[in-house]
């Protein structure tokens, strides 16, 4: 893990888990998620949204958010906090009151919301990605009911708490489609990220979720170029959800392609200073979300169904 502060895999409940078609039996799984030679870090897929944190407006339930939690206090693994404030996996009577939200109520529950969740987490997470994907494919601010109510204010409220309430955790904006140094997109990360600061508000890293593409992937240079970019404007940058789909099936050369890009990941947070570390979005197969999301595509993670490994994987440890 050279010069990285860690590697590590996000991961689901078991009960989320099921969701997929899981042909083998969890302990192997679970060994393997443990196993300190595997992962100095975790981060839970699903159990600390909105959806799962606050089911009714005030009514906190940390059920699965601390499946995940204890599991990194168990096996002594850093703990990434996902995620206070996102557009998609709301509770639903966020979504429903869509119409009737004013300035003064939205505000009031995010307030509520990142109070009670980072209050109920503080000391425990070395990060929280405070806000996610709040910008679109353009790089403008995406229109979420979040942003048509409030405007960008709501990013800020956001990192204001989140600071109030867990000083000791680095505070993150996080999105995906900003590893690339020139596109639209990463300039609106820079953008976000110097009105924050511009504010006076303490905002400590980007993180770059790097879903990534086993054909169209960015080079090792690519990406240190945009880890030096982002690393003048933040304390700390890291791949936070790292996985690398495939157009299936899965042949000899789709996984060397593959191969490349978990290797130009690893090479550029370790040529990039500021660069902390790398989260897989889960590190098995079946429970990748990839098939679910993108047709045609998987076989994103570093295990396959039948718990051998990727090429990938050797591949990312000679990087190391
Ligand atoms: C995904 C989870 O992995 C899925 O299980 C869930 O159904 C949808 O969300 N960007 C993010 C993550 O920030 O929270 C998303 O996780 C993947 C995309």
């Amino acid at each position: 893990q050279a010069g990285l502060l860690y590697f590590g895999a996000a991961t689901d409940t078991p009960g989320q888990r099921e969701r997929a078609p899981y042909p083998q039996s969890y302990a192997q799984y679970d060994a393997i998620l443990k196993s300190p030679d595997e992962f100095g870090q975790t981060t839970p897929t699903n159990g600390m949204k909105w959806l799962f944190t606050e089911p009714q407006p005030g009514l906190f339930n940390f059920t699965e958010g601390d499946y995940v939690a204890d599991l990194a206090g168990t096996t002594r693994k850093l703990l990434r906090c996902h995620a206070l404030v996102w557009h998609n996996q709301l509770a639903p009577w966020v979504d429903a009151a869509n119409t009737t939200w004013t300035k003064a109520t939205l505000s009031a529950a995010i307030t509520r919301h990142i109070r009670a969740v980072a209050g109920y987490y503080r000391g425990r997470c070395y990060a929280w990605d405070v806000v996610n994907e709040a910008l679109d494919e353009d790089g403008t601010y995406r229109k979420s009911l979040f942003y048509n109510v409030l405007g960008e204010e709501y990013i800020k409220l956001a990192f204001r708490v989140a600071a109030e309430v867990d000083p000791g955790a680095a505070l993150y904006y996080n999105d995906y489609g900003i590893e690339r140094p020139a596109s639209v997109k990463t300039a609106g990360a820079k953008r976000l990220v110097k009105m924050l600061k511009d504010a006076g508000i303490r905002v400590d890293g980007i993180g770059m979720q790097a879903h990534l593409h086993a054909d169209v992937h960015p080079s090792e240079a690519d990406l240190v170029a945009t880890g030096e970019a982002y690393s003048e404007l933040v304390r700390e940058v890291a791949y936070t959800e790292l996985d690398v789909r495939i157009e299936m099936p899965v042949n000899e050369t789709n996984l060397a392609w593959q191969t490349d890009a978990y290797q130009a990941v690893v090479g550029a947070c370790i040529k990039v200073k500021k660069c902390v570390g790398i989260t897989l979005w889960d590190f098995y197969d079946p429970f990748s979300w990839v098939p679910d999301v993108f047709a045609g595509q998987g076989a994103a993670s570093l295990w396959f169904a039948d718990f051998t490994k990727h090429p990938a994987y050797d591949g990312m440890v000679q990087t190391f």
